[in-house]
């Protein structure tokens, strides 16, 4: 069977996270004989150079005639945002084809192993047996899509950005959380504020019918502060948390310094078809950009993600995640996660090590 993905490596450090990444789609076409046909589009800064826009019609187009989309990252340095290359960079690429496609739920994986536990800034008794929750976050709502305006009233400058739930919204991803708890530790962790926004009581109201649906799955329902502690202080409690898009977005880059660093992030953005976008959250990292430094492993568990939820190749992402596990228990680090022990690597020598550590090889090597 033949894949076609589409793959857009964007700006700052994605093309050179993306170029490795496809040395490991390559491996695993080979070792376990599958076709992974891709083809390059332009997106974010990178696009505009070309055609003014951070999403061109040809891209979408790609992502439309494609099974699975690798997003790579989008985005210029923070002192250039007001030049019209990086203006409105994100909204315009990634928030635009999180719309088009309506991509519902996002699936960001954090995973501390125990014997990782140094790239962690917690204290062991506080990890315990290692850290592993899945946060699931509602993408297409929120003040992210929500009404947007500013004026001027009575001489002072005014902005607002509606933050706008609909049940059908909640329903979706609730589902998508209870059925994810369901394979694993059977729980759910819901978070919202419900004590103060509107929105955040339909949730909690939506999220509580659906929780009906699924009898076997604990459902655990916390405020946003509360969890941004809890988080902290208790790690090893969560399973699967929901939450909505503004939350999740700040609660899962908090997740990821758990993890050690964004660098190692994977996340599955789908919509309710199973059609799939695949990216690190880690963003574009102007200030490292082009210098073969940055951690690739955020990309390439991405590509794990794309096997297994837009392929079905649960044995492929598994291989390629056990690789990944193997080579940082062996003390292999790029510079984001290095702490003065293990072997600094660059972004490159990190995949060598995380492909000399694929099943298949290594049994062919042996
Ligand atoms: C993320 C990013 C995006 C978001 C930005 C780039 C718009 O931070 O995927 O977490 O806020 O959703
Ligand atoms: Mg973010």
């Amino acid at each position: 069977m033949k894949y076609r993905i589409a793959v857009l490596p964007g700006d700052g450090v994605g093309p050179e996270v993306m170029a490795q990444a496809l040395r490991i789609l390559r491996a695993v076409g080979d070792d376990y004989g599958h076709e992974f046909g891709t083809t390059f589009g332009l997106v974010g800064g990178t696009a505009y150079d070309e055609y003014e826009t951070h999403l061109p019609d040809e891209t979408l187009a790609l992502c439309e005639t494609s099974d699975a989309v690798l997003f790579g990252s989008v985005g210029g340095p923070v002192i250039q945002q007001n030049q019209k290359k990086w203006k409105n960079c994100e909204a315009n690429s990634i928030l635009a084809l999180r719309k088009h496609f309506k991509f519902n739920a996002n699936y960001r994986p954090v995973r501390l192993q125990p014997e990782m536990e140094a790239l962690c800034p917690l204290k062991k008794d506080v990890i315990g047996n290692g850290i592993d929750i899945l946060f699931i976050r509602e993408l297409l709502g929120d003040a992210y899509f929500g009404r947007k305006d500013s004026t001027t009233d009575s001489g002072q400058r005014v902005a607002w950005d509606e933050s706008v739930y609909t049940e059908e919204q909640v329903r979706s991803v609730a589902r998508a959380a209870f059925a994810a708890a369901k394979a694993r530790r059977r729980k759910v962790t819901s978070v919202d504020k419900a004590n103060v926004l509107e929105a955040s009581r339909l949730w909690r109201t939506v999220v509580r019918e659906v929780a009906q649906e699924f009898p076997a799955v604990e459902l655990e329902e916390m405020l946003v502060d509360n969890f941004a502690m809890q988080l902290i202080k208790r790690p090893t409690d969560f399973d699967v948390v929901v939450t909505t898009n503004m939350f999740g977005d700040i609660l899962t880059d908090e997740a990821a310094a758990l993890a050690g660093s964004l660098g190692l992030l994977s996340s599955a953005s789908l919509n309710t078809d199973g059609f799939g976008l695949y990216e690190p959250p880690g963003g574009s990292a102007p200030d490292i950009a082009g210098k073969g430094i940055a951690n690739p492993i955020g990309q390439i568990m991405s590509v794990a993600l794309m096997l297994r939820f837009s392929f079905g190749l649960e044995r492929e992402a598994n291989a390629i995640e056990l690789a990944v596990e193997e080579t940082l228990r062996a003390g292999y680090r790029t510079a984001d996660i290095y702490r003065g022990e293990g072997t600094l690597v660059d972004t490159k020598q990190m995949t060598d090590q995380i492909l000399a550590r694929m099943p298949v090889r290594a049994v062919a090597s042996a």
